[in-house]
């Protein structure tokens, strides 16, 4: 155990209600903006600042107390950084938001608020974990409850502002704050009524859509095709299973020779064997091969001399997908975990690339017919049934995540 004097900071992120809670679609959502949040902080704390732990919604740092003015004016402008870089990070997921749901509505509300508290910390080690404990860890903690009325604001103790410089002077409010541990004089910097943030070094701002954003309709298209593998005859706003065959022209006899789960959970938008002939030897990509209908249909095609990859990033489709090949038989068809946007498969390997309503659900289009035409054979081709708007769709129908899914 040792003891050291350090400057203790606490970044903060508040602004979700507990109406958050009440809705499984805004708890998960919000989880995952706050984990963006939360990681963008700690990317953000560089040397002098160290991170202790991340304690709910907050990241909890520190940084050895310094003698020089040098490292002083390296915290301060790291401190202001964050509110920069936080504030251009919800304006960005907000931007590129595509749900309406309450945690992606109001993701613009989320607001930083940083404590400051120098002092002495008793360092301690519980197996890999770094422990910090004091009065002053304490009252750094104590400062999270304080009389000052903004969303967004930097609170420091007079303590602290003597081990902090600024790369320019901030227009700061004296407080005073009550605790157990003492009454303490504190000041406050409100970025909001300050200089505005954004004037601070920006970095490039990320293409559409931002990393949050596709992470979150990631995960609900998991869990609606989930459903999809799981309980095919749920009963969905989209079509699925053998009947969905008939109504597409696949040959009745594909849903005889084609293990009936596959078939039931079969969920296309059309029928990628209508555009081409797959022949005997060829090599077949399928990307977002669901539960498989299509990609046993062109491993029956092309034969046991042939090859046939589904690629899929939902495990239960994938799962039922491996069930049904091994019950078909057919050993010339794998399925692959993988993304429609980085598909895990060698440059020029396949003959024909088959999808059937997967395009859809994937934001970057670009990026899919990028990696298609990577991984397509000089020659090659691209046999797609998807959906296909013949009219600009609206920016609010863009942002119901609903119709992303379905
Ligand atoms: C409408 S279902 C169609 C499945 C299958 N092609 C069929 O016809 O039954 C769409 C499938 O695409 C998958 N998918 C969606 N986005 C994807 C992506 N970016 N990468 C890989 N698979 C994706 C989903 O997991 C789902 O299994």
């Amino acid at each position: 155990m040792k003891t050291e004097s350090v400057v203790l900071i606490i970044a903060d992120i508040s602004g979700y209600t507990r109406f958050m809670l009440d809705h499984q679609k805004a708890l998960v959502h919000s989880q995952m903006v706050i984990s963006e949040l939360l990681n963008l902080l700690v990317q953000q704390a560089g040397p002098p600042l160290e991170v202790v732990e991340l304690e709910g919604d907050a990241v909890f740092m520190y940084a050895a107390k310094a003698e020089q003015a040098v490292a002083r004016k390296k915290i301060g402008a790291q401190l202001l950084e964050f509110f920069a870089v936080f504030r251009r990070k919800t304006e960005e997921l907000q931007a590129y938001s595509m749900c309406f749901c309450n945690a992606c509505r109001n993701i613009a509300k989320l607001k930083l608020k940083i404590v400051v508290h120098s002092g002495e910390a008793v360092f301690s080690k519980i197996g890999q974990f770094n422990r910090l404990s004091g009065v002053d860890v304490i009252t750094v903690h104590r400062l999270l409850k304080n009389s000052v009325a903004a969303r967004e604001y930097l609170l420091a103790t007079e303590s602290a502002m003597a081990d902090l410089e600024f790369p320019e002077p901030l227009e700061m409010i004296a407080t005073e704050e009550a605790y157990d541990v003492g009454a303490l004089k504190t000041c406050a910097y409100l970025p909001a009524a300050g200089r505005p943030v954004a004037a601070h070094k920006t970095a490039a701002r990320p293409l559409f859509p931002s990393h949050v954003g596709r992470e979150i309709l990631r995960y609900e298209i998991r869990r609606e095709y989930s459903e999809v593998a799981n309980t095919p005859g749920k009963g969905f706003h989209f079509h699925t299973g053998g009947a969905l065959a008939q109504m597409l022209d696949y040959e009745a006899h594909w849903c005889n020779t084609i293990p009936a789960p596959a078939v039931a959970s079969f969920a296309g938008t059309g029928n990628p064997f209508a555009v081409g002939e797959i022949r005997r030897g060829d090599h077949v990509l399928d990307v977002g091969s669901g539960a498989g209908f299509d990609s046993l249909i062109a491993a029956h095609l092309v034969g046991p001399s042939g090859r046939v990859v589904g690629v899929d990033m939902t495990p239960a489709m994938l799962h039922k997908a491996r069930a049904a090949a091994t019950a078909a038989g057919l050993r010339q068809v794998e399925f692959k975990e993988g993304y429609a946007e980085s598909l895990p498969l060698p440059d020029a390997w396949a003959d024909v690339v088959i999808s059937n309503g997967a395009i859809n659900l994937c934001p970057d289009k670009p990026a899919v017919f990028r990696e298609m035409y990577r991984v397509l054979k000089p020659g090659g081709r691209l046999q797609i049934a998807d959906l296909v708007v013949r009219k600009a769709i609206s920016e609010k129908a863009k942002k119901n995540i609903d119709l992303w899914t379905g």
